[in-house]
């Protein structure tokens, strides 16, 4: 009897869910907690390694990484409370952020300190029962889940005393990780999309997708039982979050117009950017909020320092694009019951900096960092994979300018969020950490007429 209870328990999950078809929006509370394993359970007898890799990864936080849960609960939930528009998304960000609370209905989870499994974010049960997606393209979490016995893998003779593993190409796709890297706001904007990004860029032609860049593959065992292997994928799923995949992403050169200048006339120095470490564009992601920009400052034979402002070349919406004492992101006032909100300041670094970026804007055309509130959009002038981007800085040297050797410095910055919103929404400082992504120097002569 015990034993024909025992094995029809293990039978009906699979029997009751093994046809699921459905994803994104239709799969709400299609299960139930208990149909999904937790980490812990993968990680503490048998993927020992993996799961260490899973607790640093920014994945296995999305639901409690505290800015994920400022914007959750102080932005996001009550704007959908507020506007019809905009409703869905007070359910809709846990199916990326928390899917499996989204796939049983318990939407919004409880807030993350009180322990539920909404903390388990994306856990190794979220991806390893993916099976497909549906429609032809991945976004807003249309993935199809099948939790169970059955993990989808990627080899044809694995053994697993407790789970039986099917060999399933997809988890080695860019699609696969499109279905949450892809998000189209309720305005019908692409908010999110760096698996699109790399769909039209060189990489995708190669063959090259995300997990080559993001879950390398080296010898050993991806189980403590495991077979000893030559590529077994790492993972690593390293971003925004690890200064050293920043580092180094874009290389710089400058160059001056002519090796010496008099005090009082012009010199034209050109930098060139070249992205040639993502797959996507840089920034990608959340770039709503992520800022990359371009400083260049020239230092005289005695020390002083003078900031050089960008030539503006004169596309549509270039202002944008060029740091400036402008106050932005008033939208913020709908979600936090302000009136009369005057927004805050837009970039908070020195003016006239080139910065590469998207601007979203609300549906009152003025620039956001609600993604889920995005109606359009500014310029894209993000550097693309392996795009090459000039900027010029042509700066009339002042008559008092000191004679000799003058340097001049190019560096190229990234940070998450701009330090105005950490301060105003209380945000821990680190997401506002100033990483320097690269440097180049050049000299020119300063000469008397
Ligand atoms: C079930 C949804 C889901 C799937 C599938 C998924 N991701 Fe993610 N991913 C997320 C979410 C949500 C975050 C945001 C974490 C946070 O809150 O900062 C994230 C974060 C990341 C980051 C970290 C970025 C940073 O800010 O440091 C990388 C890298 C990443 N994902 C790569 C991938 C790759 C590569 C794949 C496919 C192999 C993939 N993801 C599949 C949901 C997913
Ligand atoms: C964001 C999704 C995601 C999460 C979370 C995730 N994995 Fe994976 N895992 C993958 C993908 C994708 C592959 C295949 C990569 C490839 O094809 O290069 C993979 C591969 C594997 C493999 C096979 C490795 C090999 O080379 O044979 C094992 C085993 C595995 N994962 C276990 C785990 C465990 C255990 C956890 C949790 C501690 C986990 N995964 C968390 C996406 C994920
Ligand atoms: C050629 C290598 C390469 C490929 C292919 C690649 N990435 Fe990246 N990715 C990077 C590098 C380098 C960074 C760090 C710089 C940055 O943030 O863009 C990065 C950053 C990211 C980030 C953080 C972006 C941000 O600014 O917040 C996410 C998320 C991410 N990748 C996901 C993906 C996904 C999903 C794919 C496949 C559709 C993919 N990557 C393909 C190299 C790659
Ligand atoms: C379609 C999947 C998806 C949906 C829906 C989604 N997100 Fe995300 N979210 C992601 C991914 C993927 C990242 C990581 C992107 C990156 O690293 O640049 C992310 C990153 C974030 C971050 C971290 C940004 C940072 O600085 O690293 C916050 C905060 C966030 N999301 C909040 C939300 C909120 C609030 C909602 C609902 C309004 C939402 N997300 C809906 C997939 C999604």
């Amino acid at each position: 009897m015990k034993v024909v209870t025992i094995i029809l328990f293990l039978l009906i999950p699979l029997v009751v869910h093994s046809q699921n078809t459905k994803g994104g929006e239709d799969a709400k509370g299609i299960f139930k907690y208990e149909d999904f394993q937790k980490p812990q359970e993968c990680g503490s007898s048998c993927h020992t390694d993996f799961y260490a890799q899973w607790k640093q990864m920014m994945m296995s936080k999305c639901y409690t990484h505290e800015w994920d849960e400022i914007e959750y609960f102080k932005l996001a939930v009550p704007h959908a409370e507020k506007e019809s528009k905009v409703a869905g998304v007070k359910e809709g960000c846990n199916g990326c952020h928390a899917p499996i609370s989204f796939m049983v209905g318990d939407v919004p989870p409880p807030k993350p300190e009180f322990g539920s499994r909404a903390n388990e974010s994306v856990s190794c049960d979220v991806c390893h029962t993916i099976t497909g997606f549906v429609g032809d393209t991945p976004y807003n979490f249309n993935y199809i889940s099948n939790p169970g016995r059955i993990k989808q893998g990627i080899r044809e003779d694995t053994e697993s005393p407790v789970h039986i593993t099917k060999n399933n190409s997809f988890l080695s796709k860019a699609e696969f990780c499109g279905t949450c890297h892809n998000e189209k706001s309720p305005f019908g904007t692409w908010v999110k999309s760096t698996h699109l990004e790399w769909k039209e860029g060189p990489y995708s032609k190669e063959g090259v997708q995300c997990q080559n860049c993001h879950m390398p593959r080296t010898a050993g065992v991806s189980s403590l039982m495991g077979k000893q292997r030559s590529d077994i994928a790492q993972h690593l799923f390293h971003g925004a979050h690890d200064p050293g995949k920043i580092r180094g992403t874009v290389e710089l050169r400058i160059h001056p117009d002519a090796d010496d200048v008099v005090p009082g006339e012009e010199i034209k120095f050109t930098v060139a950017l070249f992205n040639a470490k993502t797959g996507h564009k840089f920034p990608s992601g959340s770039a709503e909020e992520r800022m990359v920009w371009l400083q260049v400052e020239a230092i005289d034979s005695k020390g002083k320092v003078y900031h050089l402002k960008v030539d503006k070349k004169g596309f549509e919406g270039e202002e944008y694009t060029i740091s400036s004492n402008t106050l932005a992101y008033q939208d913020m006032e709908v979600p936090l019951g302000l009136t009369d909100f005057k927004g805050v300041q837009r970039d908070g670094i020195p003016e006239g900096n080139r910065i590469f970026r998207m601007a979203y804007l609300d549906p009152k055309g003025r620039m956001t960092i609600q993604q889920w509130n995005t109606a359009s959009f500014g310029p894209d002038y993000r550097i693309g994979p392996r795009e090459t981007k000039l900027e010029t800085f042509t700066w009339l040297l002042p008559d008092d300018v000191e004679l000799g050797k003058l340097k001049v410095r190019a560096v190229l910055y990234y940070q998450k969020l701009p330090m105005p919103i950490v301060e105003f929404l209380g945000v821990p400082k680190e997401e506002a950490e100033i990483i320097e992504v690269n440097n180049h120097e050049t000299f020119v002569e300063v000469v008397d007429d």
